[in-house]
């Protein structure tokens, strides 16, 4: 879907959307297709429950005295209320809207007092980006009437040039964003993990150095713990490695690294999971999928900062070659592991590429992502991804971008207490704890492989990954949960 930006004038055919405040005050434009209508809107509005209030969408066909074919009125609430996120969200619905009836091209109009620049108008079009999304492509029998029909977005504004210019940057946003989201919704069969590192590679072209290591380079480095985990897979374990160098030369030079769980199938190994549901975890790679989304979204609209991002890319099977319960395996870092449960793998993953990551990068700071718990969608649902740090500036600038981005986190506490679940006999650590508190002790073993004075979060996104229902700027599937958030974080406090 394209959006462009232009003066207002109004179009004579085609849909048309314009904005009423709270209360049904009709902003002017509204005014004036009222008047031009015989007051048809104001007749709508008072023959329905639209008030105005920001989400709330009217509907009006073939309205007698101008040429439009459906006049779409869409509520603003308050405009003293009114943030960013609101527009992006009143994007989404229009979009959901036009093409759920079939319109290929339309224009909005976007009036509202506050914010300036091109703001209102520029997040509008973000959000009804953001909602054109859809990952048909294995449909191969579908009517074009089932498929997404809005071709073309046209933001009419007063503020038209400067909409433009911040919409740029938009744009590469949500072309990490749904990278990410064609990631996560590609099954397992096509992408595994050197499909992963491929789709990764074709990155280069925007000037993302891409390195991917094999299974006889990772043993060289130590890597036992990932290494086990992909060893029952007839596909080779992988890790990519991403480096975006984007600070201006006499900065700060260490990167900020994200890392990202990659588990391009998850069985649960020997630990085999029960068969229902289990397609699910196709998207165990969810982590991987937004490192590489994010780092798409940071090249591609050059930010200024070194980034590294670092994915474990293996596929859990069990096999004849697969690792068992009991075994014991040495991680990169020294410290030895004893596997008592198989599909406890995430962790194991992210231990040698959190290793990797410092001791290569010596890191400014390191986030990761994992659908690692299904305890954290008991806990948080999928309203919040789980949050875990041992910094609590990190942990308030996560949460601050979270709010502004609309992709919520939630701290939770880590403790020498929890520490103590994972000690074992027989080895350094085990990779489960008892039944309790599953998401923390996980994230306590993560800890285990982060240096103690590295400002260090782990976001658990296994309840925020995939979606069943869907929302304005994120339609049902793949969310892209995390690409938003962590460029926020990049441009907030880590862009010179
Ligand atoms: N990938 C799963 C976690 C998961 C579950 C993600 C549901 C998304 C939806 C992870 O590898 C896993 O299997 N975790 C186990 C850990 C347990 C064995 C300690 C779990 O959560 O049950
Ligand atoms: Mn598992
Ligand atoms: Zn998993």
């Amino acid at each position: 879907m394209k959006v462009s930006f232009a003066a207002v004038t109004l179009p004579k055919s085609g849909a048309l959307a314009v904005p009423v405040q709270e209360g049904r005050k009709l902003l002017p434009t509204a005014a004036q297709l009222d008047k031009k209508t015989g007051g048809a809107l104001s007749r709508a509005m008072s023959g329905s429950r639209f008030e105005g209030k920001s989400g709330e969408l009217l509907e009006i066909l073939v309205p007698a005295g101008i040429d439009n074919d459906r006049v779409l009125l869409y509520g603003l609430g308050d405009p003293k209320k009114l943030v960013d996120r609101d527009l992006q969200d009143a994007g989404g619905n229009l979009a959901a809207k036009l093409n759920a009836v079939g319109e290929k091209a339309a224009a909005v109009v976007v009036e509202a007092p506050g914010r300036g620049k091109g703001a209102w108008a520029a997040n509008l079009g973000y959000g009804a980006l953001l909602a054109s999304y859809r990952f048909d492509k294995y449909k191969t029998k579908e009517p074009a009437s089932k498929k997404l029909s809005l071709a073309k977005l046209s933001v009419l504004t007063a503020e038209a040039a400067d909409a433009r210019k911040l919409y740029r940057d938009l744009e590469e946003i949500a072309a990490g964003v749904f990278l990410t989201r064609d990631l996560v919704s590609e099954p397992a069969n096509v992408l595994y993990p050197a499909e992963l590192a491929a789709r990764a590679k074709a990155l280069s072209k925007l000037g993302i150095k891409v390195q991917v290591l094999g299974e006889a380079q990772m043993e060289k480095l130590g890597m036992g713990a990932l290494l086990g985990v992909g060893q029952g897979s007839a596909r080779e374990s992988q890790l990519l490695v991403m480096r975006w160098d984007g600070a201006p030369k006499a900065k700060d030079k260490r990167p900020i690294a994200f890392v990202g769980k990659g588990v391009c199938f998850d069985t649960g190994g020997i630990s085999i999971k029960p068969a229902s549901g289990m397609e699910d975890m196709k998207w165990d790679m969810g982590g991987a999928g937004v490192v590489v989304g994010l780092m798409r979204a940071l090249a591609g609209r050059k930010a200024q900062v070194n980034a590294v991002g670092i994915c474990g890319l293996v596929e859990n099977m069990p096999s004849g070659k697969a690792q068992r319960p009991g075994d014991i395996v040495t991680t990169a870092s020294g410290q030895t592991v004893e596997v008592l449960n198989t599909d406890a793998e995430g962790r194991l993953v992210l231990a040698d590429a959190l290793w990797y990551v410092q001791d290569k990068f010596k890191p400014r700071a390191i986030v990761d992502l994992a659908t690692l718990t299904g305890a954290i969608i008991v806990s948080l649902g999928s309203v919040h991804a789980g949050l875990f740090s041992n910094d609590d500036a990190l942990s308030e600038q996560l949460a601050t971008a979270g709010k502004e981005v609309g992709e919520l986190v939630w701290r939770l506490p880590l403790g020498k207490d929890y520490d103590k679940a994972i000690d074992t006999e027989a080895a350094d650590m085990k990779n489960i704890g008892n039944r309790e508190a599953g998401s923390i002790t996980a994230a306590q073993f993560l800890q285990r492989f982060v240096e103690k004075d590295l400002a260090w979060a782990h976001l658990d996104i296994a309840g925020v990954t995939w979606s069943k229902k869907g929302k304005p700027t994120a339609p049902k599937g793949g969310t892209g949960f995390g690409v938003r958030l962590l460029d926020r974080l990049v441009a907030a406090h880590y862009e010179s």
